[in-house]
């Protein structure tokens, strides 16, 4: 059930990919509460993805476009306005990809060249969203930019390899761009750190099925699911978190705070 929350207001949702994306739910829930939205991906996840599906149920346009392309992205947010007939009040950044990750590279023996690949898609690309965007003053006084990240920014989860520092560095561009933004217009910027969540990205991380059970018994509330994180992103969307900008909001069930959980030692 919708509350209305994003009545009139319109936003551009990265990283939609199929049913089990965050950026799916995102996209879902934030129809269900009123908003116009556009969707995008990359182009070679229009040939893979279900995003057609999620496009037509929700009766909304899809822009392909690389995040790491300044061409694609500046094309993606004038035409969005166009389409949704005026300016932005929101975006969600749901882009992840490690190229060491998923050729199962070791930490102590990475690629460089792939690393910049992974930066840039991952991270940087936020940067290039907002700096679009912020060059072609697309979003309206108190808008909102979301993207998703993960605990291991700061505390070592070996296996997340370079994504660790992706993250880091995904973190620090909110906190900075922040600043810039809401000096311009109010816009805020935030980051949300999302449990273990079941999506090709996710499952991606060697050991994913032991370590999604590990964080579900460490977090007193258990696994966020990623419903629960597309309502949390609605929150940050809405008019109802004005002041909550440059942060990195834990949306875990508890693990980030954490220290021992009595439940891992009982098996
Ligand atoms: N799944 C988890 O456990 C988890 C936990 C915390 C944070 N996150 C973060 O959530 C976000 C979404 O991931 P997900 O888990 O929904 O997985 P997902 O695989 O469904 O989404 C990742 C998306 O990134 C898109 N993408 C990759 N390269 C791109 C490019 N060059 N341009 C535009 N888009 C590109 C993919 O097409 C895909 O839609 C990522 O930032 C991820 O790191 C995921």
């Amino acid at each position: 059930m919708g509350y209305g929350l994003l009545k009139g207001k319109k936003g551009i949702i990265f990283g939609a990919l199929d049913h089990k994306s965050i950026a799916w739910k995102v996209a879902e829930r934030c129809v269900e509460e009123g908003a116009q939205i556009v969707l995008t991906n990359a182009p070679v996840a229009m040939r893979l993805g279900e995003i057609n599906e999620l496009a037509e149920k929700l009766k909304c346009e899809i822009i392909p476009a690389d995040a790491t392309s300044i061409e694609d992205l500046e094309l993606l947010i004038s035409k969005s306005q166009e389409i949704l007939g005026g300016k932005l009040d929101f975006i969600l950044h749901s882009i992840g990809m490690s190229i060491n990750v998923r050729k199962k590279k070791d930490y102590t023996d990475l690629n460089y060249e792939w690393m910049k690949t992974t930066f840039d898609v991952s991270s940087i690309s936020f940067h290039k969203v907002m700096q679009t965007a912020f060059k072609q003053d697309a979003l309206n006084d108190w808008g909102s930019v979301v993207a998703l990240t993960y605990i291991a920014a700061q505390r070592t989860f070996p296996d997340y390899s370079e994504m660790a520092e992706s993250k880091a560095l995904l973190e620090s561009f909110a906190r900075s761009f922040g600043y810039h933004y809401a000096k311009k217009a109010h816009v805020r910027v935030n980051t949300v750190s999302q449990s273990p969540t079941v999506t090709t990205a996710g499952s991606g991380v060697k050991g994913f099925g032991d370590f999604f059970g590990y964080a579900n018994k460490m977090s007193p509330l258990g696994n966020a699911s990623a419903d629960a994180c597309a309502d949390y992103c609605v929150t940050l969307f809405s008019d109802l978190t004005r002041y909550v900008t440059m942060q990195n909001l834990f949306h875990d069930g508890g693990f980030s705070s954490m220290g021992m959980a009595p439940e891992i030692l009982e098996d």
